[in-house]
């Protein structure tokens, strides 16, 4: 029996998105403090195969048609192939958010275990504002592993990149055509308030609209045709066809309406929003000795409770107790 995880506004989630850790080898400043996070203990995350188990029900009992594994820096799981091989096999559609350190050694390997797509954050092209950014001076290996990933077929390869003002925010149309040159598909993101310190402000924050009047100082953008479905970034052709660029306005345009979404943090709870003030414990559960269909019920009945938007500009919003780094991207 399939059932579906329908919330109360009938949305349904078809996409689930794994973090696979909590951990990562940056320290991007929207994100992390410098020091980094308390991260969780080895055993509160859930185990290679609780997680295919995870994955398995929400393939054959709910619906699910698209797994995005995310971290924290998924790429820093030991197991992280054999989790992609595995749910491969299970019929789905693979892809990753990664920051590309060590996609050089494993882009291979993971296109192999039949990885899809990766989609790679990159705010800078710039070795002294990547370096400032994230804490650490590797944009050689980023742009390596993006190489790879192109190279290994995991593509049409995506960078994310996010804009702040007064480090990067006027590096837009340089990073633009550098993506374009290299064939990868750049999305600009905007910040959202998920940072573990708490930092994030209206006001400082990049909005879509001032991306677009700094691109469109250098290119001209026109909307691309294809439907945008579910998708949280708006395309645009650059110059007539020269490639596409993304927004990604999480904050002033809002996709919540349209969201088909559902998130597995490492941690084994089940996050019907990236701004959920609840979480469901379904490691609880697994580690209980649930059923298949005991554990699906439970995933069911945690959509129920998703609430119609991310409220972000309500009065009363409050950011989730947990940051970016383990909700997952
Ligand atoms: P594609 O399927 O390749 O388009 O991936 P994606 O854009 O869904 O995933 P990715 O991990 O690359 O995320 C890009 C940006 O979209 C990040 O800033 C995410 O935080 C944001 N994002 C992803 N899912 C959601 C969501 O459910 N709600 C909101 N508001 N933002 C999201
Ligand atoms: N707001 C928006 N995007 C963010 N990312 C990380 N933190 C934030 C934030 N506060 C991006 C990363 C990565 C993706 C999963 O989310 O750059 O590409
Ligand atoms: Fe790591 Fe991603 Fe957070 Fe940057 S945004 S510190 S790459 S988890």
């Amino acid at each position: 029996t399939t059932q579906r995880l329908e919330d109360r506004f009938g949305r349904v989630a078809t996409d689930l998105r794994v973090s696979l850790t909590d951990r990562c080898n940056l320290r991007c400043s929207y994100c992390m403090p410098a020091e980094g996070l308390e991260w969780l203990p080895n055993d509160a995350l859930l185990s290679d195969d609780e997680i295919v188990r995870m994955v398995r029900i929400g393939v054959e009992q709910l619906g699910i048609r698209e797994v995005r594994f995310t971290g924290g820096e998924p790429l820093v799981r030991r197991g992280i192939v054999d989790i992609v091989r595995r749910s491969h096999d299970l019929g789905v559609e693979t892809s990753l958010t990664t920051n590309a350190l060590g996609l050089s050694r494993m882009a291979e390997a993971l296109a192999v275990a039949g990885l899809d797509r990766v989609n790679v954050s990159l705010d800078s092209i710039r070795r002294e504002t990547f370096h400032e950014i994230t804490r650490r001076d590797r944009l050689h290996d980023v742009i390596a592993g993006l190489a790879a990933a192109r190279d290994a077929g995991l593509g049409p390869v995506k960078i994310n990149a996010v804009l702040m003002r007064g480090v990067n925010d006027d590096q837009a149309p340089e990073l633009l055509r550098w993506a374009l040159g290299e064939g990868y598909h750049l999305r600009f993101i905007e910040q959202m308030p998920l940072d573990a310190q708490h930092g994030w402000s209206r006001d400082g924050m990049i909005t879509a609209d001032v991306i677009f009047a700094s691109l469109e100082a250098e290119f001209l953008l026109t909307p691309a045709e294809e439907p945008r479905g579910s998708a949280p970034a708006e395309l645009f052709q650059v110059d007539g066809g020269s490639g596409t660029v993304g927004v990604i306005a999480s904050v002033t345009r809002p996709f919540c309406g349209d969201c088909d979404r559902v998130r597995l943090t490492a941690d084994g709870q089940i996050r019907n929003c990236l701004f959920a003030r609840e979480e469901s414990d379904l490691r609880a559960s697994l580690r209980a000795g649930a059923s298949d269909e005991e554990i699906a019920e439970r995933w069911v009945i945690a959509m129920r409770g998703k609430r119609a938007g991310h409220g972000i500009d309500d009065p009363t919003f409050l950011q989730p107790d947990r940051p970016m780094s383990a909700i997952g991207g």
